[in-house]
């Protein structure tokens, strides 16, 4: 983004921002709370994500396929409420906009009520009914493509996709539809790095990758595994923190302060 980058960030800016027209690279992190949204907002991330990763990562479940629409209505409000200058982008999850594009848009209205300004889908070309009956009810909507978690059981696990010259013809393809129905942005997850280059070249949107290279236009990482609270996490990600590590460490003093009696202290108690 430019320096003197309007705040706050809107779906313009970001449309606008390919790192070929000289713009820096895009930052977007996920978030699924008002206190998430407040870190990432005093950071200075140019999108917060309200990924269906909230699954995995709050949730507990084993993938995002369990995640609503409630859900992600929920935990987008909960990031609404801390009112940041990065742009709200919430994912639609699985089912919500896979049947029709009427359905898909009362879907994406109960996260734009929630106060997201923004909708996230995965897919390629078959999903370009539901992406132009978004855009023409005034939804802005990102893509993703590439490793796209809702489809984990059709890929058979979490894996890299694009390997081969056809499946990353395909991804191009895909990308430069979902561009022409309308998308602002697209995610680019678990791809080569040659692939994320190719598809960033391609598009005159910006690209967002996770686990797409250094060539993409921006990059998201999960709140969670960059801040070190996730055990396992994919090769692609830097950890920038062990706050798990950290957390626990207090979690446990605080637990052995109370069995010693050395909390509360005097100073800690009304009198
Ligand atoms: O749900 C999510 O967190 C995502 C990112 C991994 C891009 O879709």
């Amino acid at each position: 983004m430019p320096e003197s980058r309007p705040a706050p960030v809107t779906v313009p800016v970001v449309r606008a921002a390919k790192r070929r027209s000289g713009y820096d690279a895009l930052v977007m992190v996920t978030a699924y709370d008002a206190p998430g949204a407040r870190l990432a907002d005093a950071a200075g991330v140019d999108l917060i994500l309200v990924g269906d990763s909230v699954g995995n990562t709050v949730l507990g479940y084993e993938n995002s396929l369990q995640v609503t629409v409630e859900d992600m209505a929920h935990h987008t409000a909960a990031v609404a409420r801390a009112r940041p200058k990065p742009l709200i982008v919430a994912d639609l999850p699985w089912l919500s906009y896979h049947l029709d594009p009427a359905d898909t848009v009362r879907n994406a209205a109960v996260l734009i009520r929630a106060g997201a300004q923004a909708v996230k889908l995965e897919g390629g070309a078959n999903r370009v009914p539901m992406i132009e009956a978004l855009v023409s009810a005034e939804i802005p909507v990102m893509g993703h493509l590439g490793l796209t978690p809702q489809s984990v059981h059709v890929m058979g696990g979490f894996r890299v996709q694009g390997k081969d010259d056809a499946a990353a013809h395909a991804l191009e393809l895909g990308a430069k539809a979902i561009q022409a129905a309308g998308c602002f942005a697209v995610v680019l997850e678990g791809v080569p790095e040659t692939v994320g280059r190719a598809i960033t070249d391609a598009l005159d949107v910006p690209t967002i990758g996770i686990g797409a290279g250094p060539d993409c236009d921006g990059q998201v990482l999960v709140f969670h595994d960059l801040l070190g609270f996730s055990d396992k996490v994919p090769k692609f990600v830097r950890r920038y923190a062990e706050l798990g590590a950290t957390a626990t460490e207090a979690l446990a003093r605080y637990a052995a302060d109370v069995r010693s009696g050395s909390f509360p202290s005097d100073a800690e108690t009304y009198h």
